[in-house]
């Protein structure tokens, strides 16, 4: 030690050392004197003063008001709340009587230790199982899950959560054939932690997200067909779609029935061969793995609504009878294939007013750039104005 304490660099060290060692003890010290204490709701909680004097009397306030002192205990000057309730939580702060010198605040939260969660876990693809959970039981308190899985009785693995604030967490890979997944989401907060876990079967919980992009097209000069195509969800990987085929129900109905006719494909096209003629039609479409039975269907598709083709002459006997829907209604989502050409309406009349049209395109340019050209000149005078005026005025100074 002598050695040590002779040479400088041992005495830097031990300066270095005292000093992290007060500010250590600077920092227990603050600690100390703002707390965060928690309690379970509707049971009995004791606040201690820990800079009160043996036997000596404090004064407790709750959020800055007094509290009635005998709750108070004068041997230790503790304080026991009994059948807490949510409105007791808050700011604490023990005082000497005398002077009210502050000897300690706490800060109180009550909650619930964790109970068991509400799991569901959902499979959008063959690559991906997607676990959420939900408290069945609000605890009030700072709150973190613990989220993990194992495949056979294999050890466990994690289940990723990506987002914070998020309730969810993703399995990669999930193993298909015949095994048994358990998940299990631990939920720990100040007043302890729960395990909830979950078995899962993944082939019953393979459920695609919805088909996309669903488009129904009139077929030309079939009144009672409708050319209906869709895109699988985007979350179903479309280079694994030849290992892992989706099938689709389409169902559709004239607006008004109750009852929707149905088929079924592999493909994401379909042609409805009896549609009733004249009437707009409710097409919708969901998806299921095409091999796994037991598996979910998806929800349905945006609902769309389109109406058969219809013979242009036949137009006026449809609008007559009341029975029927309006033929063309504004909000019409059909992509008409072909259009049919306007009879009234022929080829020369189209001819002359394409040559009008480019007419007037032309007066238009040229106007524009006379009105362009003028302007520039205008502003060109007017700087010339400017610089005459303020010579003018140069020379009058030199007058003067
Ligand atoms: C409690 O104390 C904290 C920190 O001292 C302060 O930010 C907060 O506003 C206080 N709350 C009440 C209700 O007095
Ligand atoms: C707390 O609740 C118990 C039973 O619910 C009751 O007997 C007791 O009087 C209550 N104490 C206070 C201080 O309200
Ligand atoms: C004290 O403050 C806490 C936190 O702001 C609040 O939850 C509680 O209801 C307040 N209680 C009283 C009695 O003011
Ligand atoms: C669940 O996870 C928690 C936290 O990792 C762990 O303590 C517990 O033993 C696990 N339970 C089971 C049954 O694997
Ligand atoms: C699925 O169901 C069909 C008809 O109900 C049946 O023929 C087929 O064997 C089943 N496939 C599986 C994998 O269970």
């Amino acid at each position: 030690m002598p050695g040590l304490v002779s040479c400088p660099s041992g005495l830097i060290v031990i300066g270095i050392l005292t000093l992290s060692c007060v500010h250590i003890n600077s920092e227990i010290l603050s600690n100390e004197v703002s707390d965060v204490q928690f309690g379970a709701l509707g049971s009995t909680v004791t606040l201690t003063c820990r800079g009160s004097h043996q036997g000596s009397a404090v004064v407790w306030t709750h959020n800055g008001s007094l509290v009635r002192t005998r709750q108070t205990h004068p041997s230790d000057g503790s304080l026991t709340l009994a059948n807490t309730t949510r409105s007791m939580e808050g700011n604490y702060s023990c005082h000497e009587p005398r002077g009210g010198v502050l000897l300690q605040s706490i800060t109180l939260r009550l909650g619930y230790a964790p109970e068991y969660l509400s799991v569901s876990c959902k499979l959008p693809s063959h690559f991906k199982m997607l676990c959420t959970w939900t408290q069945r039981v609000k605890t009030h308190l700072p709150t973190k899950y613990i989220s993990s899985y194992s495949v056979d009785n294999s050890g466990p693995e994690p289940c990723e959560q990506e987002l914070m604030d998020v309730n969810e967490c993703t399995i990669s890979n999930p193993v298909f054939w015949g095994s048994k997944h358990l998940v299990n989401i631990t939920e720990v907060n100040p007043l302890g932690s729960k395990s909830t876990i979950t078995f899962v079967d993944v082939n019953r919980n393979l459920k695609p997200d919805a088909p996309e992009e669903l488009i129904c097209e009139q077929v030309n000069a079939e009144p009672t067909q409708l050319f209906v195509h869709w895109k699988p969800p985007a979350s179903w990987p479309s280079d694994a779609s030849v290992a892992f085929p989706l099938k689709f129900e389409l169902q559709y109905r004239p607006v008004g029935s109750k009852f929707w006719s149905k088929m079924e494909t592999e493909d994401t096209s379909m042609v409805i061969m009896d549609a009733l003629m004249g009437h707009l039609h409710h097409i919708r479409v969901r998806a299921q793995d095409a091999f796994i039975n037991h598996s979910q269907w998806s929800e349905w598709s945006q609902l769309v609504q389109a109406q058969p083709w219809s013979d242009p002459s036949m137009i006026h006997e449809a609008t007559t009878d009341n029975f029927f829907e309006p033929i063309f209604p504004s909000t019409f989502p059909v992509k008409a294939t072909e259009k049919s050409p306007d009879p009234s309406f022929d080829e020369n009349g189209s001819q002359v007013l394409i040559i009008l049209g480019l007419l007037a395109a032309v007066m238009v340019v040229v106007v524009f750039t006379i009105t362009v050209l003028l302007c520039v000149r205008n502003r060109r005078q007017g700087n010339v104005t400017k610089q005459e005026l303020t010579s003018m005025v140069k020379m009058k100074s030199l007058l003067i």
